[in-house]
């Protein structure tokens, strides 16, 4: 990429809540060379052309986690997104505050409902008296059980993944990627002798409202992949308790039932999900599919190779309960 300045138009979203009756988007044309991370252009409008503009940051490095926004509509950390590849996607860099929190100011929004989910899964160890820390050593735990949540505390916080999540966007009842990563953390530590309590309790306090469409992990600047610390969650909530709530019945009963005939049989899924009794308020919706779409409703016959996805399966049944 050269190094020669290259004008960079840039669109920053400026909304004062309770003086200004609606969010503009103001643009600043700046000439800068395309390393130029975003946060030093946001700097470089606020020292030169419009000191009212607020945004959070601190350490400029990717450490800190305070300078999260939306860039061109990804939720990133600005002072590590150089202005170049935003400008030869889209032609222009579009900067917004994080989405799913209340806006302050410009691009600094009230982290209040990030803070509360993490605060709300007990981020601290429950120590297990019979795996006590011996005295002069303080981590009585092996390299191996070290590794079952090595890339969690990378998390820095920066609240990229609530702000990218749409089951977030959709029900506030959902934990958020960053608080249900840091719960796994705790449940993999062989110290913390409330796993099998957290375990039951997310079962019922939003885990399965995760979409399982990665977009945390993708949001990630530090590489936690929540999506797979959720998905390792969701697997150690059924081992622990079995198929409680409609969430892990519909993943158990999805498994079983595309085993048993290799496609997805409709109707009985929806038996598997919500109990006979559950499955009356889905009736009016399943007439409507049987008279537009019969075939969905009926039971598919087997598939041909069931055999082969029948060993599949076996391959990846969990080994050890965990
Ligand atoms: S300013 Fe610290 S992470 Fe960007």
């Amino acid at each position: 990429m050269p190094d020669a300045a290259v004008p960079v138009p840039l669109e920053v979203y400026r909304f004062a809540p309770g003086v200004d009756a609606a969010p503009t988007y103001r643009r600043y044309d700046l000439a800068l060379t395309p390393h130029t991370p975003v946060l030093t252009a946001l700097l470089k409008v606020r020292a030169e052309l419009d000191p009212t503009l607020a945004l959070r940051y601190s350490c400029r490095s990717a450490i800190c986690g305070s300078c999260a926004m939306r860039i061109n509509g990804k939720s990133r950390l600005a002072c590590e997104t150089p202005v170049g590849p935003e400008l030869e996607r889209h032609g222009r860099v579009v900067v917004e505050p994080m989405a799913n929190q209340p806006v302050l100011r410009d691009l600094v929004v009230d982290q209040a409902p990030f803070w509360q989910e993490y605060e709300r899964i007990e981020p601290h160890l429950k120590l297990d008296p019979r795996h006590p820390m011996p005295e002069g050593r303080p981590n009585p735990m092996t390299p191996a059980e070290v590794e079952r949540f090595h890339d969690t505390p990378r998390c820095i916080a920066c609240a990229a993944c609530y702000s990218a999540c749409p089951a977030v966007a959709a029900d506030p009842a959902f934990p958020g990627p960053m608080a249900l990563a840091k719960l796994y953390r705790f449940v993999v530590d062989p110290r913390d002798a409330a796993r099998q309590d957290r375990l039951v309790r997310i079962q019922t306090e939003g885990l399965w409202l995760c979409l399982r469409c990665h977009l945390c992990t993708e949001a990630c600047p530090k590489d936690v992949r929540p999506s797979e610390r959720i998905r390792d969650l969701k697997e150690m909530a059924i081992a622990a308790q079995g198929p409680t709530e409609p969430g892990s019945r519909h993943a158990v009963g999805f498994a079983s039932n595309v085993r048993e005939r290799g496609t997805l049989q409709e109707a009985k899924l929806v038996r598997q999900t919500f109990g006979v009794l559950g499955m009356l308020p889905q009736v009016p919706q399943g007439i409507r599919i049987w008279r537009k779409k019969p075939e969905v409703t009926r039971r598919p016959g087997p598939i041909e190779g069931l055999d082969e996805l029948e060993r599949i399966y076996a391959a990846f049944e969990p080994k050890d309960g965990r």
